[in-house]
């Protein structure tokens, strides 16, 4: 990236951002990157330098809600005509210039692989007041390498007040997808599917375990499809996995999403033999109807996601496994529709995403398919399918009753941070509170678990008994120190 010597100190930088944990992890580097211009963080949009938005495209409502707020930020411009407003990510790479239609006082549209331009780009808009479009190439503007170097991968400047908690940590291992899932505008925005090499990967690692992290997620729209050579070995996930399982620090590894066609037995094997690899799969089925399947080209039949299911509890009967559910797709009748739900009987996810359907212009589903589901009928559908899902999740969820297990702490409980403010998830206050707090952590299969314990845990394996479950939710108690004392095997309770 090209570096920009501090030219204004004190800058302050206000950030939206919506969508996945992708653009999570985008707004963490962008922020770490202007960090080292000078830029602190401010929550007061009318007091900001900068103002950024980082943007999804995956459905309309979320463009929606992001030209909104762009039309609020009309008058901050009017009254502090120094401010640069800039939008970054899905929508700036899809819509580029119309955004400018749309938005004349937006400075900057910044694609999702041009985020290092970013804060020359602040620069310079600063001084010439001169609109900047910075994006990569289409899929079909250029050879596939063109393309693919066009979305330039970013260079980590991590910035850890942008974490999820001071102990958790993204980690990009590739970028962009291929499949062209017909509803799909993620290859769109986000560009040809490329991995990083293992190296790059585990140097990151090892910079923010050297900050105090102690559970990474890897992340792509295809994690399981990974796949890079490096000093002539071939690199799948199984084999990053492992290569990264022994950082000195790491009590957990998390890895999202996967594609069901690439969930290879080697990948469930090393879960399986890894002692600090989650036993959690988002693995996206979308529908349980094999015509709509078709029409989306997931490449897959039900049948053949429910060997995939079996391979998984086989090798691990443990193993959580959730999933993303697209409801209205086009040409989903009330019969497919009932697939969808029976798919969520049979396999009983951890938990479940249910979409409406949301047709997205650039896209074959877009082109070719008309939305010929009613916006009721989607609605319907949405509400039946969270309503079992939920059920499940319940009855699924109760079985922990009664039983001991091992959490990841994170920090305060959400329900603390409302009570008391004013510190962020994950925050271990310096300063001691008096008596215990309500804490949050996950299982290693990625169950929240709420309990009352010291908020100096945060950030350590501890050992909860479960009391009482919600379909969301299980809630426990930390073991004692003489239960453990009967029960050896289980790790002493820090704090
Ligand atoms: N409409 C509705 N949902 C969508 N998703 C992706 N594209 C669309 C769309 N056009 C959902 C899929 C995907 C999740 C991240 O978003 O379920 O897995
Ligand atoms: Fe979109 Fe399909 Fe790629 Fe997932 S796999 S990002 S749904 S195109």
């Amino acid at each position: 990236m090209t570096a920009t010597p501090p030219t204004e100190h004190n800058l302050r930088l206000y950030i939206e951002t919506v969508g996945c944990q992708m653009n999570m992890l985008d707004s963490e580097l962008v922020v770490g990157a202007l960090g080292k211009q000078g830029y602190t963080l401010t929550d007061d949009a009318k007091q900001a330098d900068t103002i950024l938005l980082n943007t999804c495209s995956v459905r309309e409502h979320a463009e929606h809600k992001i030209y909104s707020q762009l039309g609020r930020l009309k008058h901050i411009h009017r009254q502090r005509p120094n401010v640069v407003v800039g939008v970054m990510g899905c929508m700036a790479q899809k819509d580029q210039k119309q955004i400018f239609r749309r938005a004349p006082h937006v400075d900057l549209v910044v694609g999702t692989g041009q985020l290092a331009e970013i804060p020359r780009l602040i620069e310079e808009a600063r001084h010439d007041r001169k609109r900047k479009l910075a994006v990569s190439l289409g899929r079909r503007d250029g050879s596939v390498q063109a393309v693919s170097t066009s979305f330039q991968s970013y260079d980590p400047l991590r910035e850890p007040q942008m974490r999820p908690s001071p102990w958790q940590a993204f980690v990009r291992i590739m970028i962009g997808c291929d499949k062209f899932c017909t509803y799909c505008v993620v290859p769109t925005t986000r560009g040809p599917e490329q991995s990083r090499p293992p190296s790059d990967i585990a140097r990151e690692i090892e910079v923010l375990t050297d900050q105090g992290v102690r559970e990474v997620t890897l992340l792509g729209q295809t994690v399981n499809s990974y796949k890079h050579t490096e000093g002539g070995r071939l690199f799948r996930l199984a084999d990053l996995l492992e290569l990264i399982h022994d950082s000195p620090g790491i009590d957990r590894i998390k890895f999202v999403t996967n594609y069901p066609r690439d969930m290879g037995d080697d990948l469930l094997t090393a879960m399986r033999d890894l002692p600090k690899i989650a036993h959690y799969l988002h693995v996206p089925l979308q529908s349980g109807c094999d015509d709509v399947l078709k029409a989306m080209k997931r490449g897959y039949t039900v049948a053949q996601y429910r060997e995939m299911m079996h391979r998984i509890r086989d090798c691990m009967p443990d193993c959580a496994v959730s999933s993303d559910f697209i409801v209205g797709h086009p040409g989903e009748t009330e019969e497919a529709f009932e697939r969808s739900m029976d798919a969520v009987r049979e396999f009983r996810f951890k938990n479940n995403f249910v979409f409406k359907y949301s047709p997205r212009p650039g896209t074959k589903a877009h082109e070719l398919l008309p939305d010929d589901v009613s916006e009721q009928d989607k609605r319907r559908r949405n509400n039946a399918m969270l309503d079992l899902s939920n059920e499940i999740c319940e009855e699924d969820n109760a079985e922990f009753i009664g039983r001991n297990v091992e959490v990841l702490v994170e920090g305060l409980s959400k329900a603390t941070i409302k009570s008391a403010d004013p510190k962020p998830p994950g925050s271990a206050p310096a300063d001691s509170p008096t008596g215990p707090l309500q804490l949050v952590g996950r299982t290693r299969c990625d169950r929240i678990v709420v309990f009352d314990g010291n908020p100096r845990l945060a950030g350590n394996l501890a050992q909860i008994t479960i009391d009482d479950a919600t379909a969301t939710t299980l809630i426990g108690r930390i073991v004692t120190r003489e239960l453990q004392h009967e029960s050896p095997g289980l790790l002493p309770i820090l704090g």
